[in-house]
């Protein structure tokens, strides 16, 4: 019952009871002044809370000082006041318990418990206050479901995170400074520098400081460098030629990184063989290190040691080999020019319009012909556009349309291997008059103005011959474009193209 006795003693001491704001003060200066006192080295700061919560109790009694008249406002500055200095003497309670006496006696309390506790210290306190003004202080909550869920809502990150800090605090996966893995990226490694009730933070190897909510954290699988033992395991991989054996290899690669700079003799390093690649036999070193934040430089140094080991015993790290066979691809079987002239002259003389040419001259537009083909669909010549060539067909088809006067497009003709089309702009030297598409794949023969002209000249038939298409084409074209039934012939074909072509 002693315990009790003194507990008591000191409730009433303190005036919590009886309500009494100054002897409470009394109480709350002697526990700091005893916190003070107590704390261990480095701690004392802590108690700087219950402090600013004791200055915090002059500003209700400064407010009150402004209306005098009032009583009601005297009582509440009184109350305010009264709330502060309790909430200081319970944090002090709390810092001498936890840390005057349970740090020295056992361990350093976690940084969350120490938080939750000094926040209900301040809590216990307004539930004391608010019980002596005659606020029940479950009725606050209670009064309003709506205000309770939405207070709960709007916490529930906030809680989770404390919940999960409380968890990681028991379980104690990791102490302030261990190295750990943070989340599933095995590129967020940091060192542990502190845990409060809200979140952990790190310090990663590049000095960057990252803070990770305590709930994120409750959810990752941590990975713990520093624990169960102090060191971690390194790997680094070495190839070297198949010629090698792996055996003695592997033995001066021991060699090489025993008393190298952070690798342990305990536990010992091994060397396996890991795969065999394309460019050698790869070796699997692996040593421990208890120097994990300069793991860069041991894994480098181990490095340097290993290549001029393997050097001295003249094993050469290899570069990527492969194996290339090479072989003679037969030559591309390609048309001789002759032979292609000559199937193009065998295209001609089934063009009815080249009947009347002598063999020479149909031979020798056959040679300066060329061969062009295009896909189905492609437009081969626009209407409106220049041109100065035609064409015959070898293969394939196109379609022939007009754009008529009503905006719309008018199909003309289809035209098939060893027909022609494009002659009215090579002959008048006026734009496309329609425009031609392939059906299907086509290939055809371009003849040029310049290989033209030869023939016109040599059997002047020709253009006789070619006047008559172009007569039938044109008016088929103007019945096409604007309906009349009977369009004026052209008298003046002939004599337009032989200007044009100056003969
Ligand atoms: P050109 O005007 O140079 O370009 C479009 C070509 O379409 C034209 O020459 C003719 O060769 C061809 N063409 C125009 N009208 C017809 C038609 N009614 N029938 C067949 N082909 C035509």
């Amino acid at each position: 019952m002693q315990p009790t006795t003194f507990v008591q003693q000191l409730v009433a001491l303190s005036g919590i009871r009886d309500g009494d704001t100054s002897r409470t003060l009394i109480a709350a200066v002697v526990a700091i002044a005893v916190f003070l006192l107590t704390a261990p080295q480095g701690r004392r700061c802590l108690a700087r809370g219950p402090a600013i919560l004791l200055g915090l109790a002059a500003l209700p009694l400064a407010a009150a000082m402004l209306f005098p008249e009032e009583a009601a406002a005297g009582d509440a500055a009184d109350f305010g006041a009264r709330f502060f200095v309790l909430a200081a003497f319970f944090q002090s309670m709390v810092l001498i318990a936890l840390v005057s006496v349970w740090e020295r006696l056992a361990r350093s309390p976690s940084a969350i418990l120490l938080d939750v506790l000094r926040w209900l210290a301040v809590a216990a306190s307004a539930a004391i206050i608010l019980g002596e003004a005659g606020v029940e202080p479950g009725t606050l909550f209670a009064g309003s479901a709506v205000v309770t869920a939405a207070i709960g809502f709007a916490l529930r990150d906030t809680l989770g995170n404390v919940f999960s800090g409380l968890a990681l605090q028991a379980e104690r996966p990791f102490e302030l400074g261990d190295w750990i893995q943070y989340d599933a990226n095995p590129a967020h490694i940091g060192r542990v520098v502190e845990v409060n009730w809200r979140a952990t933070r790190v310090i990663t190897l590049d000095e960057a400081f990252v803070v990770i909510p305590n709930g994120q954290l409750g959810l990752a699988s941590i990975r713990n460098f520093s624990k169960p033992d102090p060191w971690s395991r390194r790997s680094l991989f070495v190839t070297t030629p198949y010629a090698v054996s792996p055996q003695l290899v592997q033995e001066v690669i021991l060699e090489a990184i025993r008393g190298s700079f952070g690798v342990l003799d305990h536990p010992t390093p091994s060397v396996v063989t890991n795969a065999f690649t394309d460019r050698g036999v790869e070796h699997w070193v692996r040593f421990f290190t208890t120097e994990f934040d300069k793991r860069d430089r041991v894994d480098g140094m181990a490095r340097d040691r290993i290549w001029f080991a393997l050097a001295r015993h003249g094993i050469e790290i290899p570069v990527a080999t492969q194996q290339v066979r090479l072989s003679r691809l037969p030559a591309p079987v390609s048309e001789p020019p002759e032979a292609a002239a000559d199937r193009r002259d065998a295209m001609f003389q089934r063009v009815g319009l080249f009947a009347v040419l002598d063999e020479t001259a149909r031979q020798r537009l056959a040679a300066s012909a060329r061969e062009q083909t295009f896909a189905a669909g492609e437009p081969i010549i626009r209407q409106g556009a220049p041109g100065t060539s035609m064409f015959v067909i070898e293969t394939g088809r196109v379609a022939v349309s007009v754009a008529d006067e009503r905006g719309g497009t008018s199909h003309l003709a289809e035209l098939g291997p060893g027909e022609f089309f494009g002659e009215m702009s090579l002959l008048t030297g006026e734009p496309r008059s329609a425009t031609v598409t392939a059906r299907v794949e086509t290939r055809l023969l371009t003849i040029d103005k310049e290989a033209f002209r030869p023939c016109l000249e040599a059997e002047p038939r020709l253009a006789e011959a070619l006047e008559r298409f172009l007569v039938g084409r044109r008016a088929a074209q103007t019945t096409a474009i604007s309906r009349d039934p009977a369009p004026a012939p052209e008298h003046d074909l002939l004599r337009r193209i032989r200007e044009f072509f100056a003969i």
